[in-house]
């Protein structure tokens, strides 16, 4: 499953779901809020920034944002919100990608570190978000805490949402620190569709290790964008890295 084949024009058309999931106002506006307070004067890049659900609003409040994004249709629908002077995308692969200019803040949110599937790109993209920033910079990633402790020994699935239209249940593959997202979503004629997403999940404090090998510090981790704390029993966590001002 490559993510070019995931990410494609049908996936692009159906992703903006405006009000409610991913893009309700509860959701949005504490994750818009925090990243405009941590970019401050500065410009954003966001990697992986799909069809804009987080850069649009934020570009809004003022804050210059550039994207870095795998799928062109997901940037064609980006475009039916923002021209290319307004929220610049470069096409290509987070881990590796460069974008012009120097940034204050680059984020990737929405669990999509993930989406790398081996820990060498993922370590890969800490030192592509390092390489934008200026110093004292920062890098924002919200995540998943993979449900480990929901799996007995033998058992390779958990089922983590049960909707009268929606079921979602992961796959794991804990030798290879894999799990696949099966999302089933039923209509009124009562046929499922089925979407699958690949990830490799990374326990938070393996997320730490990947940023000290990139050059960051931890400045922190809360439970969620309006600043829970992150406790044992959090499902995601938001983790603010950033570039020391003295080397
Ligand atoms: C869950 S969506 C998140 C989009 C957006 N950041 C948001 O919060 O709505 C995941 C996005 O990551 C993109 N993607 C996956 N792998 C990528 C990679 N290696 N480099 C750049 N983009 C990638 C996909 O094409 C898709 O647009």
């Amino acid at each position: 499953m490559r993510q070019e084949k995931i990410w494609d024009a049908d996936a692009a058309q159906r992703y903006d779901t405006p009000g409610t999931g991913m893009f309700v106002p509860g959701t949005l506006e504490p994750t818009v809020d925090r990243l405009a307070q941590l970019a401050g004067d500065g410009a954003a890049l966001e990697f992986a920034i799909g069809t804009g659900r987080v850069a649009v609003p934020l570009a809004e409040r003022g804050v210059p944002v550039t994207g870095v994004e795998l799928s062109v249709p997901m940037v064609e629908q980006l475009r039916t919100k923002a021209d290319e002077a307004t929220i610049p995308v470069i096409i290509g692969d987070m881990a590796t990608t460069v974008a012009p200019g120097t940034y204050s803040l680059v984020y990737l949110v929405y669990n999509t570190i993930s989406n790398l599937l081996t820990q060498a790109e993922q370590v890969e993209c800490f030192r592509n978000a390092a390489r934008h920033l200026t110093p004292g910079g920062r890098f924002v990633i919200e995540l998943w805490v993979p449900e480990l402790r929901k799996l007995p020994p033998g058992q390779k699935a958990t089922v983590w949402r049960t909707d009268s239209d929606y079921i979602g249940l992961d796959t794991y593959d804990v030798l290879r620190q894999h799990v696949v997202s099966h999302h089933f979503r039923y209509d009124e004629t009562e046929q499922a569709r089925l979407y699958r997403s690949p990830h490799r999940y990374i326990w938070p404090t393996e997320l730490d290790l990947m940023a000290q090998l990139a050059g960051f510090e931890l400045e922190c981790r809360h439970g969620d964008w309006s600043g829970a704390d992150f406790t044992a029993e959090s499902r995601n966590h938001v983790s603010v890295y950033r570039v020391p001002t003295t080397p």
